[in-house]
C-alpha cells in the first residue's frame, strides 16, 4: 500500500557495465522509521543506497531495471525532476565533506541555491537545521569561521545540517560513523533517534551493533541479494535464513 510505504523498491536490478551487483531486490520502507542495511564489504549496500535518489546516475554505464517508488511515484520514469528528487531524499557520506567555507555558508549554501534569499530567513533555517543536528551549541559563536576547523564528528553533524537545510523527508547515510571516534558515533546515533519522528532514515552500517541499536528494520544483503529483511529485533535474534544467521553470528564478513 502506497500510503504505508514511503519507499517500495520493486524488483530492482543493477549493472556496472557487464557486472550485475544488485539482483531482483524488493523491499518496502516505512515512513518515520530507520532501516538498516547490512552485509559484507562488497555485497551491494552503497549502490542500492544510491538507487534511491538516482545517484547510480552520476556514474558511467550503469543499467537499473525494476522501480523504485517515493511517495507512489517511480522516481525512474523519464520525467523525474532528478534535482527535487535529490532535495527530498538527501545523502550524507562515510567522510564528512563539509565545503571549504563558514559553518554559516555550509548550512546556507542549499537553501540559496533553492531560492531563499531573505537574510532573516536564511538565519533561521541555519539556526533549526544546526539544532536538529544536535549542533548549535557547540558552533553558534563561531558560525563565522570555517568548517573545515571543526572535528570530524562535528563535520559529519553539520553535513547533516546542511542537508536537513533543504527539508528532505528521506535521509540515506553511507557509514556515517565509520569515520568517527566512539563518542561522535554515540552523538550520530543519538540524532538518527530524534531524526525519525519527522524524517524516513536508510543506514548503511557495516557495525551491527549499530544497526541492533538504531535501527526499526533490517535488510541483510549478500552478493547484491537481498537475503532477508524484517524488524531488527527478530533479525537479530531469530533469522529466518540461515545466511542471515551465518553473517551476524559472525561466521563470515
Ligand atoms: N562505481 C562503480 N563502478 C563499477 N563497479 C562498482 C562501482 N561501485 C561499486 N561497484 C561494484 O559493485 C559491487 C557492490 O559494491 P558496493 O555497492 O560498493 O558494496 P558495499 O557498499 O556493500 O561495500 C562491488 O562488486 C563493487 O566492486
Ligand atoms: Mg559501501
Amino acid at each position: 500500500m502506497t500510503d504505508m510505504h514511503k519507499i517500495q523498491v520493486e524488483q530492482l536490478n543493477l549493472a556496472y557495465g557487464e557486472n550485475k551487483a544488485l539482483f531482483d531486490v524488493n523491499l518496502n520502507i516505512r515512513p518515520n522509521s530507520i532501516t538498516a542495511l547490512i552485509g559484507p564489504s562488497g555485497c551491494g549496500k552503497s549502490t542500492f543506497l544510491r538507487t534511491l535518489n538516482r545517484m547510480n546516475d552520476l556514474i558511467d554505464n550503469v543499467s537499473i531495471t525494476g522501480s523504485v517508488k517515493v511517495d507512489g511515484e517511480n522516481i525512474y520514469e523519464p520525467d523525474t525532476d532528478v534535482v527535487s528528487l535529490r532535495k527530498r531524499v538527501g545523502m550524507v557520506f562515510q567522510r564528512p565533506n563539509p565545503f571549504p567555507m563558514s559553518i554559516y555558508d555550509n548550512i546556507a549554501y542549499g537553501p540559496r541555491i533553492h531560492g531563499l534569499k531573505k537574510k532573516s530567513l536564511l538565519d533561521e533555517r541555519v539556526e533549526k537545521s544546526l539544532t536538529q543536528a544536535a549542533l548549535w551549541d557547540e558552533v553558534k559563536d563561531r558560525l563565522g569561521k570555517s568548517a573545515m576547523g571543526l572535528s570530524g564528528g562535528q563535520q559529519q553533524r553539520l553535513c547533516i545540517a546542511r542537508l536537513l537545510a533543504v527539508e528532505p523527508d528521506v535521509l540515506l547515510m553511507d557509514e556515517p560513523t565509520s569515520a568517527l571516534d566512539p563518542i561522535s558515533t554515540l552523538k550520530v546515533e543519538e540524532l538518527s533517534q530524534q531524526l525519525k519522528d519527522q524524517y524516513t532514515i536508510i543506514i548503511v552500517t557495516h557495525n551491527m551493533q549499530q544497526a541492533a541499536r538504531i535501527s526499526d528494520t533490517t535488510a541483510f544483503f549478500l552478493n547484491g541479494i537481498l537475503v532477508e529483511s524484517g524488524k531488527t529485533d527478530k533479525m537479530f535474534t531469530a533469522p529466518a535464513d540461515r545466511r542471515t544467521e551465518d553473517y551476524i553470528t559472525g561466521r563470515f564478513g
